[in-house]
């Protein structure tokens, strides 16, 4: 099948090449004339493991291409995806700018009928609207198909080349027969194709979503609460993961979530509440818990260290999670504004996201080749992202890079008895604090090196 992908994002490159990779012939564009030129080089704009294996393979096979010429596009195709952003408005409503502007430039290029498939997130009624406003008077009938997305991102490829499941929401039905050949591929090795109408899979992505963030901000109240009582919100988890109406996943404590999907999905759908008189009291908690929960790594800094004014602290991790450069609504960025209105010296580091994090901090900030060098000379190091390299990090080494000994992790890697062995005063969300003078450290040291743990999910599962 012939596929334009309009947006040549996050969300639309994974959706472009999977679909080449599967067989289609997709034309990915974009406004952006930078980052089409540097895709159809081969060279991706972002950090996904295995997407640019994905990409050059299936540019090499002449079924994917870039372009920012819209019309050339369309010519080609007969279905169009639509994947461009759906920012957060000013009230929390989603804006749907970008979207209007293709779904108009759609109506006046488009030379036959097409299928054009909504993937963007959308509140409910975008779907029937853009039907409307594509068709109203014109000669041609376009249909129109919604198609949330779910992967996650650090995890997309797999994720697109094997979803857990497809949604679709269809008005009519041509567009649910013309979806099932498109994503036979993919249901074939097993992916449900589930079809509902329109609003139902507009509802669909925000409830699974809210859904997660709920978890998260739960799994972070509860940590709060451990910390104030003396459990172990790990040894908690333990005890209640292993039920399966519960289970591990999207479970653990941290320093909030971010990224680009829940925290403002969550505002989107409470704006959607707000609309039809439907009470989100639930969500409003689920946000306010969160946005809290982003200042508990300077507030545990603050309690070790007191005034932070001319303190030189690192941060470890500013990607919303591992395995993705982005940084969008990433807890790391909220401490980074946070230490530097408080007068302190970052220094940071991450593995993938330093120069997104360079173009807001620009020189405001010092950033580390490793997490080593971000934390030279430093009173303390925040942990703002689980990526595997800081918890392989040599205690030792870190121990006599510090000027200080403070570690304040927002994202549990560590094992607090070891920590206190290794010298450091040792916070983590949800467990006690410890250091080496307040711990029997005979017991430590006598303890195995690697202790287990719960297993540990990242804390924004998708996105
Ligand atoms: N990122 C995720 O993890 C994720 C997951 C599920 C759903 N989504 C949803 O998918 C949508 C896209 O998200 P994203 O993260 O890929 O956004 P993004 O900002 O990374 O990409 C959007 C792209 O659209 C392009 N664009 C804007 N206007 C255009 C136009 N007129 N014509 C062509 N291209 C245009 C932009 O230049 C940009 O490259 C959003 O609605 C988002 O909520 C995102």
């Amino acid at each position: 099948m012939n596929i334009a992908v309009l947006g040549s994002g996050y969300i639309g490159l994974v959706t472009g090449t999977s679909f080449a990779e599967v067989g289609h012939n997709v034309v990915c564009v974009d406004v952006d004339q930078r980052r089409i030129a540097q895709l159809q080089q081969g060279r991706l704009p972002v950090f996904e493991p295995g997407l640019t294996d994905l990409l050059r393979a299936n540019l090499g096979s002449g079924r994917l291409t870039f372009t920012t010429d819209l019309e050339q596009a369309l010519s080609l195709c007969s279905v169009v995806f639509i994947v461009v952003g759906t920012p957060q408005r000013d009230d929390g409503s989603a804006n749907l700018d970008f979207v209007w502007t293709v779904v108009d430039q759609i109506r006046e290029m488009a030379r036959d009928e097409k299928l054009v498939v909504i993937k963007s997130t959308v509140p409910v009624g975008t779907n029937r609207e853009a039907q409307e406003r594509l068709n109203t008077g014109c000669d041609m009938q376009h249909r129109v198909a919604s198609n949330p997305e779910f992967l996650r991102e650090g995890l997309a490829v797999d994720d697109a080349l094997g979803p857990d499941r497809i949604v679709i929401g269809v008005g009519d039905p041509k567009s649910q027969q013309t979806l099932e050949e498109l994503y036979a591929p993919f249901t074939q090795r097993g992916a449900p194709l589930l079809s509902m109408e329109w609003e139902s899979a507009e509802v669909t992505k925000y409830v699974a979503d809210c859904l997660l963030a709920t978890k998260i901000s739960y799994v972070n109240e509860m940590a709060n609460f451990c910390e104030a009582v003396g459990a172990d919100i790990n040894s908690v988890r333990r005890g209640i993961g292993h039920d399966p109406r519960i289970g591990f996943h999207c479970f653990a404590p941290g320093a909030g979530y971010g990224g680009p999907c829940f925290p403002k999905d969550i505002r989107a759908m409470r704006a959607m509440g707000r609309s039809v008189g439907a009470s989100m009291r639930i969500l409003q908690a689920v946000d306010e818990v969160n946005e809290a929960q982003k200042s508990r790594v300077l507030e545990k800094l603050a309690d070790q260290l007191g005034s932070l004014a001319g303190v030189r602290i690192a941060v470890w991790g500013l990607a919303f999670k591992p395995d993705t450069d982005d940084i969008r609504e990433s807890p790391g960025l909220d401490l980074l504004q946070q230490l530097l209105e408080a007068g302190a010296i970052v220094q940071v580091h991450d593995p993938q996201a330093m120069d997104n994090v360079r173009h807001f901090f620009g020189d405001d900030i010092c950033y580390g080749a490793d997490p080593y060098e971000a934390a030279e000379a430093t009173e303390a190091v925040a942990i703002m992202t689980e990526w595997p390299a800081f918890q392989a990090v040599d205690l030792g080494r870190l121990r006599d890079t510090m000027a200080g000994n403070v570690i304040v992790d927002g994202r549990n890697l560590f094992d607090p008895a070891q920590m206190a062995a290794s010298g450091f005063r040792y916070c983590s969300i949800g467990r006690r604090s410890v250091a080496r003078s307040l711990v029997d450290v005979d017991a430590i040291e006598a303890m195995p090196t690697t202790v287990p743990t719960v297993p540990t999910t990242p804390t924004a599962p998708t996105a």
